[in-house]
């Protein structure tokens, strides 16, 4: 008995010994020596190649194993079909230091959509020549459909052309990018069949036309990039189910009409850009529903309504607020300055009234607030600390019935381009106060920005009249 367990027990051992080396050898053999690379496939790539940087370059001479002991940098290859090397990544153009560059009439090889494995394809820098502009084919593209999961064209100044519509049959890509090339059209519908896109950047080009709604299918999307165009019609009410989506950036386009209430459902957004449009509608109600936003970025649309509206403090991760040149009214809510993270606020060049609370003062985090060129009255009561930090970062110019009150004897920080509140100047023996901060204001002047211009004037003007009606005082009591 005791020697039957014995025995067992070694022959347990010996077996698990010998998994062990075959587990080992099989690991060696796949990764190295055994596999090899069907013939088909090793001239496709090389072909492939050829198209795009040139018949100078010969594959088989310069990489005769591509995917073994002479890689091709921007080539990947992986194992599938029992133990062969196949295509698995191509980036073509000038990535690496020493990538070929392509050729003035760049060439898309039908050996290229032989490539079965292929997964990503990247074309950067590559078309760069805007006298022999480039166009993609329409063919072919449907051989990807089943393996392609990144597809992107970068900086590509020389590539033209619209967006062929076969790329609607890529059901795999996760990623597809066009940023900075000279493609035009308008963007395919049948893009909405690609469900499981998590990035689609189309920023930089001259797309036109209206962002088509069954984008709203996309619901794996992470990131979407359609900034720089010419894109018109309304924001899609369509987006609002893209709701793992963390970034949109739809800036520089042409789009009008309101902003969809149904953003608001876009609760793990951190980026939304819609600047530089003509939409317009008030403020939509809905933006405060967006609890993780970062940033929100609306400046130069013709968006009006009031902030007293909106429940700001429900954005306490805004780092960035931007409602700049835009036609917002009313006063500026307390809640913003509940916004402790907030490092920028721009609410310049809209028509906001009302005084200014001294809380805005009170982020901690703030480096640049923009109030300038609107309607705001009364004082102005921050701490001279706080014009201290922030310099010319802190913008209240333009602002013709605003004025900055502060102690008498503190000159040297004070808001610029604002002017001092009347009803502080002492006329009785303060000489010396006024013309020292007469003293300090030329000082400033060599260095003003074009837009101090008038301000400069205007508070020369105010000390000039200051300076009078001393002289006056003084000639009367004479
Ligand atoms: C590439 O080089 C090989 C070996 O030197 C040669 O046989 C072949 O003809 C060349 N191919 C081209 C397209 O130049
Ligand atoms: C939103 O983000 C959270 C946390 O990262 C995640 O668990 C959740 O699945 C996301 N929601 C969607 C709809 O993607
Ligand atoms: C202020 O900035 C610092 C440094 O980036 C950061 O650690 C801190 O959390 C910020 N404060 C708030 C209230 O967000
Ligand atoms: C600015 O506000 C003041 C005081 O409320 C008002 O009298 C004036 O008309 C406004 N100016 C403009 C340009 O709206
Ligand atoms: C003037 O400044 C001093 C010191 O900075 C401060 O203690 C005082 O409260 C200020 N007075 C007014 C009216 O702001």
């Amino acid at each position: 008995m005791k020697h039957l367990i014995k025995s067992r027990a070694t022959c347990m051992v010996l077996v698990f010994i010998l998994y062990l080396r075959v587990e080992y050898c099989n690991g060696e053999e796949d990764k190295t020596l055994g596999a090899v690379m069907e013939k088909t496939e090793q001239e496709a790539l090389y072909f492939a190649i050829q198209g795009f940087v040139g018949k100078w370059w010969n594959g088989s001479e310069l990489y005769p194993d591509p995917c073994g002991w002479t890689p091709i940098q921007g080539v990947s290859c992986d194992i599938f079909d029992g133990g062969y090397w196949f295509v698995t990544e191509l980036n073509i153009g000038l990535i690496h230091e020493n990538s070929p560059s392509c050729v003035l009439k760049v060439e898309f090889s039908p050996h290229l959509f032989a490539l079965k494995h292929l997964k990503r394809l990247s074309f950067v820098n590559c078309m760069v020549h805007r006298s022999h502009p480039i166009t993609i084919p329409t063919e072919d593209w449907a051989a990807f459909a089943g393996s392609l999961e990144s597809l992107e064209f970068r900086s590509n100044p020389g590539l033209i052309g619209h967006i062929p519509i076969t790329f609607g049959s890529l059901t795999n890509l996760q990623s597809l990018v066009f940023l900075e090339n000279k493609m035009s059209g308008e963007l395919p519908t049948n893009l909405g069949n690609l469900i499981n896109l998590k990035r689609l950047v189309f920023s930089g080009n001259q797309f036109t036309g209206q962002v088509p709604s069954n984008f709203g299918s996309l619901r794996q999307l992470l990131i979407m990039d359609l900034s720089r165009n010419s894109l018109s019609g309304n924001l899609p009410s369509t987006f609002g189910r893209l709701n793992s989506l963390l970034k949109l950036d739809v800036s520089n386009n042409r789009l009008e009409g309101t902003v969809p209430n149904e953003i608001g459902n876009l609760r793990n957004l951190t980026l939304l850009d819609l600047s530089r449009n003509k939409f317009a509608g008030a403020l939509t109600k809905s933006l405060q529903e967006l609890s993780s936003l970062k940033e929100l970025v609306l400046s130069k649309n013709s968006i009006s309504g009031s902030l007293m509206n909106l429940e700001w403090h429900n954005l306490q991760n805004l780092i960035i607020l931007d409602l700049s040149k835009m036609m917002l009214k009313g006063e500026v809510p307390e809640s913003i300055s509940e916004l402790k993270g907030l490092r920028f606020l721009g609410l310049n060049d809209n028509k906001l009234t009302g005084e200014l609370t001294p809380k805005l003062a009170e982020m901690p985090n703030v480096t640049a607030m923009y109030l300038n060129g609107n309607n705001f009255t009364g004082k102005l009561i921050l701490p001279e600390s706080f014009y201290g930090k922030m310099g010319r970062r802190f913008g209240a110019w333009d602002n013709p019935n605003l004025c900055y009150s502060m102690n008498l004897s503190s000159t040297r920080h004070v808001p610029f381009g604002v002017k001092q509140c009347q009803d502080r100047v002492n006329l009785y023996g303060t000489e010396v106060d006024i013309s020292s901060k007469l003293e300090g204001n030329v000082n400033e002047v060599p260095s003003l920005v074009a837009s101090g211009e008038y301000t400069r004037n205007g508070i020369s003007y105010v000390y000039l009249v200051n300076m009078m009606m001393l002289l006056c005082f003084l000639d009367f009591a004479i």
